[in-house]
């Protein structure tokens, strides 16, 4: 189990936020699935919040059963960022976490760098602001720091849970590495060795129940934030929770129940966005589930222009057609036309399939 102050978890495993992806549809649909711990939103703006505004209030949107959640805010006004805060703890929201970015001097003064980490002085009476205005645990997620030249995270880190931060979630790679390269084990390692008792959440490239659980090994974080491979394998966290329970590693699961989410998903994008929006938003998130279809050109062709959720039966059953031929008798895919294996990690799968099959944000990458 794994405690953030007084929130009690009863997974480890969470979801890590992923601005545009991990709205309430996605959030409902894996917890349905089961070992999901804390899911986060994507990031919000503490300024818009504090105007209600239409887009922040969207991203806030959540239902009893989608707990526990934590709300990412980001922004560098102390009192925004307190009052922000505020206004979640009395939403009922679980936790509140903060996007952090590094906090070196050369990085803030050429403008690379967010406002609020000018020092880890000015960050911390900010986080502590936070911390003294709610009583529901404060977060916060960083990257290791600039380059491998200035891993700063530790520091703050340890800064942070001086503060009363309850925990802190690091992606292992700095921001010089955007998404490129392989995740640092040893930068995470160095933040859990940082900090006194609060637990730290590696993140970063887990694709895999076994990733997850050589991430937690290798760096002695207490849990494991889950990103894109959420996407990948929507499945990962019940299997994560499996294998640490059990020390037993799942089959990925049949066809016939990534189409069941694929389906589920779709209907609770429709049902909460409306159908014209929903399916809209539903382009870009198909082609993740066709990965593991096999051959799904026809898919692809078809799901990316989606309208309306009469359209997608239509494309499905088309689509289920046009498969046959790729199965054996038995209604498997034949030998010649299986997906490869699934990478245990992101950075372990070759570069061009990275390229192909991981989204790199368009946003603000550096605060990431
Ligand atoms: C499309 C996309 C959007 C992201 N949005 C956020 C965000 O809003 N806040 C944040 O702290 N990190 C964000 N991240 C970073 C992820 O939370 C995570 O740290 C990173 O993707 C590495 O973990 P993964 O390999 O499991 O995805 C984003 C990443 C991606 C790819």
């Amino acid at each position: 189990m794994l405690s953030l102050g007084p929130l009690k978890l009863h997974s480890i495993f969470s979801l890590s936020p992923l601005a545009g992806y991990t709205n309430l549809p996605f959030r409902l649909a894996l917890r349905e699935l089961g070992g999901l711990g804390l899911a986060t939103t994507d990031l919000v703006n503490a300024r818009s919040l504090l105007e209600k505004n239409r887009k922040a209030i969207k991203l806030i949107e959540t239902r009893p059963e989608d707990r526990p959640l934590a709300v990412q805010l980001f922004g560098s006004v102390p009192e925004e960022m307190r009052d922000a805060a505020v206004i979640l703890e009395s939403l009922g929201v679980s936790s509140v976490d903060i996007n952090m970015g590094c906090p070196v001097k050369k990085v803030c003064k050429v403008g690379g760098g967010s406002a609020m980490m000018n020092s880890l002085g000015t960050t911390a009476r900010l986080v502590k602001g936070m911390v003294d205005a709610v009583s529901i645990p404060v977060t916060a997620k960083m990257r290791l720091g600039w380059d491998d030249a200035n891993w700063t995270a530790p520091d703050l880190a340890r800064a942070l849970e001086d503060v009363g931060v309850a925990a802190i979630s690091v992606h292992g790679r700095t921001r010089e590495q955007g998404f490129k390269g392989s995740v640092k084990l040893a930068g995470i390692r160095a933040v859990v060795e940082a900090v006194k008792t609060i637990p730290v959440i590696g993140n970063g490239d887990v694709t895999s129940a076994s990733a997850a659980m050589t991430m937690i090994d290798q760096t002695g974080c207490a849990g494991v934030g889950i990103g894109r491979g959420a996407f990948y394998n929507p499945w990962i966290f019940s299997q994560s929770l499996h294998l640490q329970t059990t020390g037993e590693l799942l089959p990925e699961p049949p066809f016939k129940e990534r189409i069941r989410l694929m389906t589920r998903h779709l209907d609770l994008m429709v049902e909460i966005f409306g159908e014209q929006l929903g399916c809209r938003m539903f382009r870009k998130v198909g082609p993740w589930y066709a990965k593991r279809f096999g051959p799904a050109i026809e898919f692809n062709r078809r799901i990316v222009g989606i309208s309306t959720r009469a359209e997608y039966d239509e494309i499905l059953e088309h689509y289920l057609k046009w498969r046959e031929p790729f199965l054996d008798a038995d209604g498997n895919l034949k030998p010649s036309y299986q997906p490869a294996p699934m990478p245990l990690n992101f950075s372990d799968a070759p570069a061009s399939a990275q390229r192909e099959s991981i989204p790199v944000p368009s946003g603000p990458v550096e605060i990431w």
